[in-house]
């Protein structure tokens, strides 16, 4: 790989310790992946921040990089393993938030915002259409390629974090047009309505494509909330990266020759898949965390009313801050659900305290039951709302 005088003065140690150990991560990744030269991010979204994952190892790991490192470039970081100011409220041990509240402040020392959201593109982590990034975080890669039409590979921790240190990325996969074409049309001949249609329509295509890039046909209209879902739940049954969504999407890609079609008995049967039956002891709203329509909305419906099971609303901290702002705090902890900012019901250490868990995200399903061992319940959130609360 070539590297600029300035990249090789970083390899070389010039820059300091943290320099060089990123650059080294970069370069080695590059060399594996067949990149020609290292180009810039404009910002990184890191993963890998709950210490439930971390654990000493990775907490020293970072506690060493944070001695000289500064990150170069805005950078933001995914859910972490509690809310960082109601943590007591979500019943988080006091020993866990210790060790939670050290990384959090290995990555403050290195200049990382330290707002721990999966949806970075709603508080200002919002690269623009061609730009190039480093992010972590499935959901977030694909809809940061997909709909914002921004450029990163799946970066897992110590990459994405090597680029923060760096501002640098090997120029590889996601990075490249010719790695960015769609690779099969998928025709949807199903109705696409509600946010759990989209969450279906990710389980379907994703169980049948894998990490392959569609080129998804028939739907007509697309929210921000329903896109964001459809990312998270493609990217976690099919590991794809990238989708292309004709009429709603803003990348230009070359028409494969594979076909397939979805039809609506699939979405149907996706659902009923995604949908263990179980009677909720845990209902979370919030996967990816909300925008602030979703949280406005959500403070609509539970006006005046009483949750009966835990709830947990999972935001983003700005977004909570405009909700503090509007009044939809209150209502919504007057109704007894609780907000959970910087964290979810996957990455938060809750296994063992529920055993069903009704949520209206596909990827929720997906990691509820396999990281957490909770059976499932799949349903949009009005519904959601009117069965927590009669
Ligand atoms: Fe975000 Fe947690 Fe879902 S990190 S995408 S709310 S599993």
């Amino acid at each position: 790989m070539r590297l600029t005088k300035e990249e090789q003065e970083m390899l070389d140690g010039k820059h300091g310790i943290a320099v060089r150990k990123s650059m080294e991560i970069l370069v080695a990744l590059g060399e594996i992946f067949g990149a020609k030269r290292l180009i810039d991010v404009v910002s990184v979204q890191v993963s890998g921040v709950s210490y439930h994952n971390l654990g000493e190892a990775g907490l020293d790991y970072l506690a060493d990089l944070a001695k000289d490192g500064k990150v170069r470039v805005l950078t933001t970081l995914n859910p972490a393993g509690m809310d960082t100011e109601n943590w007591r409220n979500l019943g988080i041990p006091e020993d866990f938030a210790r060790k939670q509240e050290r990384v959090i402040g290995a990555f403050r020392k290195m200049g990382i915002i330290t707002t721990c959201t999966c949806t970075p593109y709603f508080v200002g982590n919002t690269p623009h259409f061609g730009e190039h990034v480093a992010w972590g975080e499935s959901s977030a890669v694909c809809y940061a390629n997909s709909v914002l039409g921004a450029r990163t590979n799946r970066e897992g921790g110590p990459s994405a974090l090597a680029s923060a240190l760096t501002g640098k990325t090997p120029e590889f996969g996601m990075h490249l047009d010719e790695n960015r074409q769609a690779q099969v049309v998928v025709n949807v001949d199903a109705k696409m309505e509600r946010v759990t249609d989209f969450g279906a329509l990710g389980y379907v295509i994703g169980n049948k494509i894998g990490k392959k890039i569609p080129l998804i046909r028939g739907v007509r209209k697309a929210s921000v909330e329903q896109l964001k879902s459809f990312s998270a739940s493609i990217a976690t049954y099919g590991g794809t990266a990238l989708f292309h969504m004709e009429g709603i999407t803003p990348n230009k890609t070359t028409v494969p020759d594979e076909n397939i079609s979805v039809t609506q008995e699939e979405i149907v049967s996706a659902k009923k898949a995604l949908d263990d039956g179980c009677t909720p002891d845990i209902y979370s709203i919030g996967c990816p965390h909300l925008s602030l329509k979703e949280i406005e909305d959500i403070a609509k419906m539970l006006e005046g009313r009483k949750v009966k099971k835990e709830m947990w609303i999972c935001v983003a901290r700005p977004i909570k801050r405009i909700a503090d702002q509007m009044g939809y705090t209150k209502i919504i902890e007057d109704s007894g659900a609780k907000i959970a900012s910087d964290t979810c019901m996957v990455v938060a250490p809750i296994k063992g305290r529920f055993k069903c868990l009704a949520t209206d995200s596909a990827k929720a399903c997906f990691y509820g039951r396999g990281k957490n061992h909770f059976s499932v319940v799949f349903r949009d959130i009005p519904e959601l709302i009117e069965e927590a609360t009669s």
